[in-house]
Order: C-alpha cells, then structure tokens, then sequence
C-alpha cells in the first residue's frame, strides 16, 4: 500500500437514507493481514440430483436414447398402439436385448401402416425448443426388411399434433449406419415433443437417437447447456466439485458412481439408474437415468473452462449410509484404490501412460493438473476410517502432492463428527469434509464455529452447505432471502477462518422446476430458461470480492459474530490495493456503522455492492432477477467510513486504502 501524509477527514457513507436504530463501531487493521484467503475459497459443488445432468446441464434432448433404461420403453411413446388406443395394424417398436457391451439394445420398428405409425419422445418433461435455433439429430439405423427408406423426425405439440418444424432424411441399407440432419423450428415452445415417422412399409433398427441444440456452451456439439455454463461461470468460482454428494456412493455399491465407465466414446457408457430415482417418497422420479454423455472427462473440461480446480470425489467402497451401507471388504478394496490412482494419471498423466493416452483421445492431451481428489462423501465410523487408511498410504506413496478430501460424515457434530475428526487429525488427514444443511438461526449462531479450530489441523471444505427454513430434506424449503441473508452472515465466519477453511460450496447447484428431488438448491431451470436463487447472488458475492488475505475486523476487540444482529469479515485485494468489507445486517432496523480504518485512509470511490429484500420474497421464472445485487459508489476520504446498513441487507464495500 501506499504511503500518504495522515489526514483526518471523516467520510460520511450513506448506503441508503432509512432510519437508523443503532451504532457500532467495526475496528479493520489493513496493516496486518492475519492468513491468506486460498484461490480456492468459494466454489461449485454439482451433483446429477433434481435433473441437473440429463434434462439439465448435459443439453441432450431426448430421454433414453439409447434404450437402456431398466424400462426400455420409457419416455417413448406410440400414440397408435396404447392399451387404450390398441392399432396393431400402424407399427410397433419392440426393443432388442442383444445382452452384449454397455449400449445393449436397440429399437426393432415395424411399420404396417405409415400413415398412422408415429414413435414420439417425450423428452426430459417435455422439450425446450427456440425458433430461429438449429437442432442436430443424430440416429443409427439399419433396414431390416421392407421398403422404409425415410425418416422424418417433427417438433409436435402434445395436445394437437401441431408441427412445429421437421426434416426428412433418406435411410438405406442393411448394415449400421450414422446418420445426422438438422431441425429449425418454427416457433419458441416450453413444451415440445420430438416424433419420428416412417415412409413406406417394413422394419427398421434404430439406436442413439439423440437430439441437441447446435447452440451449446463453447459451441461443442453435443455438449452443455450455454445458459446453465454461464452462471456458473460467472460466479468465478475456486474449485468445482463432482459429481457429488451420495451419487458418488450410490444407494449400494453396484450403482456407485464408477468414473471409468463414463469417459470414452459416449455410446459404449453405460447407463445407470440415479440413486435419487426412488429416494424421497414425495418425489418419486422413475425415469431418472444417468446416460454418462456428460461424464469425467466433461466435467474436467468445463472446471478448466470456467477456471475452476477440479475436485473429484470417489467411492470409499461404501454404499449410502443412509441407504444400504453396503461396504466392500478390506481384501477386495483393491480396484477401489486403483480407480483412484487410474484417474490422477487420466488428469494429469502423459499422454505415454493408458490413461492419459485415453484423455488425448478424448482430445485433451494437456494434463488438467488435477490437485485434488476426495475419498468418499458422507461416510462415517471404523469402516470409513480403515478404508480411507488405505486410500490415503496408496495415493501419498505414488502421488505425494495431490491433495485428498476425506469425510467426517453427514452431520457438523456429534459423535461420529467426533470420533471421525478425532480419527483424520491423528493420520494428518490435510482436507476434511463437512456438511451441514440446518437452520437459518443454526447459520446465524454457528458464525464463530471456525473461531476455535486449531489453525495447525486439517484444513476444513465446507463442501455441502444450505439453511433450510421448514426442515432438512423438507420439499417445502424455499430459496427465500432469509436463508441466503443467514447463509451470508455465516460465510463471514468462513472467511475471517480462511487459515482453517479453505474452500466452501453451496449445495445442492441445479434444479428443474419439474424434474426435482430437493430443495433448496442454488439454480433454478426449467427447459428454455434458468435463473439465480437469492443464495446463488450470495455465494457470487462472496466468490467474486474474495480478497487474498483476510484482515482482523472486531467490535469491542471481539470478532463480528452477531453483536446488534451484525455479521462481518474484511480482506484485502492485493492487486487493486482494496479493501473489502463484507456486512451481513440481519436485524429488521436499518443500521449506523462507523468503520475505523485503524492504520490507513480511505480515498476516493467506494463501492458498495448491496442485496437486501423482504425476508420471505423469492426469485422466479415471472422475476428472475427480483432479488439480485445493486451497485452504488460513493466518494471518501479518510480514517473512518460510516455506512449506514439497510435492514435484513447484506453489502460487500470495497474501499481503496492508502497506509498511514
Ligand atoms: O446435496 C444433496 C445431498 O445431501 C448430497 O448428495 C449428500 O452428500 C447430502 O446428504
């Protein structure tokens, strides 16, 4: 910082001219940086839950593709030939097991009448198609008997068989072949289904039907939703974590999330049932399958598109504890660890190595420098710690600089936290894992948990954390401001600990408006529009005024941890010489905030970047952007600020500071 002659002049900051009920007096030390703030602070947690890969971020338009579901008609639809509407003389689509590789099945369609004979998708709850957008279509086929030698594939309305766009494309042959065109549709619909119909009489194969907007995030084709990318990108997040959360261990071991199947050509990755099909009784969701299309090598990509590190979670060799709690045995933990060491060298391995030589097919021969790697979600007792034992020697002997995530299990105390923590510090455990899905008011009054923690231990990810208002788990939690406002208040505490804490994410990320199992969750979608939760602008906040050191803030010498309803942290950016107050006021009175910047001045503009609101409003589909922050800046010069903090607001300042 620089040096300026001392002048004493008073700024008067008003951030809002509302009546003010109280004073207090924040002392900052911008002279002594108490801990650095980690690159890695604030970040993305993502798991495949509520739809948020297939029918989500992965942009694939077409539910079950490739036939593989347990029930290999869902979300295929014959109009003609229902229970109801019994046509045997239109077609039918059987679908052939042939019980061989990932991708078993295949279509068999066989058309007696083509004027009546139409096989439709459904999609994921419908589909999202823009007029003036161009759709790839790509299928294989391959004529079995018969004369059909056209295909032609209709954006319908459901309800009236409107058209909305089609194409038609020769088809010929015996033998398996690719074949791709392009839809335009001619209107901008939320709920469009895709129909296919035959010319001519016979039987014909079809596989990998598969339909994606040409209008992807970086243009890839068959890639990701361009507008679900941006936001997370714009948060600039530290770190993305995946692919989960319990996915990672699944309801039993059998459907654990096993990266090696979800890298390589898309077609030979095998489908999976989600874990959180059936789980939640008030949310059933049969027809929630992982294709994989977006599988590790994706997700690699989109963390160093976005310039996030990644952060791979792996099976610790236990299923869901809330679930099965199926744990494999000590002696055949074997291909768990090597499935661990088998995806550092695909990360980071040359291309000389098998699993490197794999990632330069997959077209990225540079390593992604992988740094981390977590060993199991929420896994808890001796079966967890023997397991991890064993990860954690194998990873350190062959890789000594990757850094592994390890579990204190689900819940942010009592005796299994206990007994795991104890457990992870006594093994030099570097990175733990803690979740906490609580109470606003739980938020609000562990602000200081971090203010105790020995800053020689393990370093703390916050790796899952939300308030939920009714209850854990509750369908009815909303993404309201009350909890964002606690959530805010309490990551003051995440940042003034940044010795301790070294990365942070709100959880879950993704949800559609119709396809969901949880609340409440970061982004909401539905299939042509998506838009941040008051959470989401909170965590963005956080994530793009991050700061690199954190700076001592106090009231009465004590850390700001709720005195007159106030939360707070300070940090400062190196390279623009600012500093950065964070102020969570979570009293329902506006407030008088005078800040002594005890060894510097302030000068010149100040900004202060505010979200407030009323505590039960929401962001919507109708108002996306209701709740969201506002920019303002203010002209000052001196040793003290004095802010005046709306009520139920929280603000970042930032403040050019010259020493004195
Ligand atoms: O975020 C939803 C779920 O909550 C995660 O999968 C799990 O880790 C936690 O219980």
């Amino acid at each position: 910082m620089k040096k300026v002659f001392k002048s004493f002049v008073f700024a008067i900051l008003l951030i809002s001219p509302t009546t003010i009920h109280a004073q207090t007096t924040f002392t900052v030390d911008t002279a002594k940086p108490v801990a650095d703030i980690q690159s890695t602070m604030y970040g993305i947690f993502y798991e495949d839950i509520n739809f948020a890969a297939d029918g989500g971020l992965y942009a694939e338009m077409i539910k079950n593709r490739s036939f593989e579901f347990t029930l290999p008609r869902t979300g295929w639809l014959e109009p003609n030939t229902t229970r109801t509407l019994l046509n045997p003389d239109s077609g039918i689509m059987n679908v052939i097991k042939s019980g061989q590789g990932a991708n078993n099945n295949f279509a068999r369609i066989t058309v007696e009448n083509s004027d009546n004979y139409k096989l439709i998708n459904e999609g994921f709850r419908a589909m999202g198609i823009k007029k003036g957008e161009t759709y790839n279509l790509t299928f294989e086929a391959r004529q079995i008997n018969g004369d059909i030698n056209k295909v032609t594939a209709t954006f319908i309305d459901p309800e009236n068989d409107e058209n909305y766009g089609s194409t038609t494309l020769d088809i010929a042959g015996g033998n398996w072949d690719e074949y791709s065109t392009t839809i335009n549709p001619t209107q901008t619909v939320m709920k469009a289904q895709f129909q296919l119909t035959f010319e001519g009489t016979g039987t014909v194969d079809m596989d990998m039907i598969s339909l994606f907007p040409e209008n992807t995030w970086k243009d890839r084709p068959k890639g990701m939703r361009r507008d679900l990318v941006q936001l997370l990108a714009d948060m600039e997040p530290g770190f993305l974590r995946f692919p989960g959360g319990c996915i990672v261990e699944g309801r039993n071991l059998d459907r654990r999330y096993q990266w090696k199947k979800t890298v390589g050509p898309i077609e030979e990755r095998e489908v999976l049932i989600n874990r959180w099909n059936t789980e939640f009784a008030h949310r059933l969701t049969p027809d929630y399958y992982q294709s994989f299309g977006l599988g590790f090598f994706e997700y690699f990509q989109v963390s160093e598109d976005i310039g996030a590190e990644p952060v791979p979670i792996l099976s610790a060799g236990i299923a869901c504890q809330f679930n099965t709690g199926e744990v494999v045995p000590m002696d055949e933990l074997g291909p768990y660890i090597q499935d661990a060491l088998d995806l550092i060298e695909f990360a980071n391995g040359d291309t000389s190595t098998d699993w490197g030589n794999l990632r330069a097919e997959m077209g990225h021969p540079a390593p992604f420098n992988m740094k981390y790697i977590g060993i199991g979600n929420e896994q808890w007792g001796e079966v967890y710690i023997e397991r991890y034992t064993a990860f954690q020697e194998a990873i350190k002997e062959k890789y000594p600089d990757i850094i592994i995530v390890s579990s204190v299990g689900p819940f942010p105390s009592g005796n299994s936290f206990d007994y795991a923590m104890k457990e992870l510090k006594a093994m030099d455990a570097e990175l733990i894992d803690e979740h906490y899905y609580r109470s606003p008011e739980w938020f609000l009054e562990n602000a200081d948990r971090y203010d105790s923690y020995d800053r020689n231990g393990p370093k703390i990810f916050a790796g899952e954390f939300a308030a939920h208002n009714v209850q854990t788990t509750s369908p009815d939690n909303a993404n309201n401001w009350y909890t964002a406002l606690t959530e805010a208040a309490f990551m003051t505490g995440l940042e003034r600990n940044a010795e301790v804490v070294h990365m942070a994410s709100y959880a879950p990320l993704f949800a559609h408006s119709e396809g969901w199992q949880w609340t409440p969750n970061l982004i909401w979608f539905n299939n042509l529009e998506s838009f941040g939760t008051p959470n989401y602008y909170v965590q963005k906040l956080y994530s793009t005024n991050r700061g690199d050191k954190v700076l001592s803030l106090t009231v009465d010498d004590e850390p700001v941890i709720g005195q007159n309803q106030l939360y707070a942290s300070a940090s400062l950016d190196n390279e623009n010489d600012e500093l950065i107050l964070k102020i969570a006021n979570t009293s329902s009175d506006a407030q008088q905030i005078i800040v002594d910047l005890e060894g510097s001045l302030s000068v010149g503009d100040v900004k202060v970047i505010t979200i407030k609101s009323d505590l039960e409003a929401e962001n919507s589909f109708q108002e996306p952007t209701k709740i969201q922050p506002v920019e303002s800046s203010f002209q000052a010069d001196g040793e003290k600020l004095n802010l005046s903090m709306d009520a139920n607001s929280f603000s970042v300042i930032r403040v050019t500071t010259v020493a004195l």
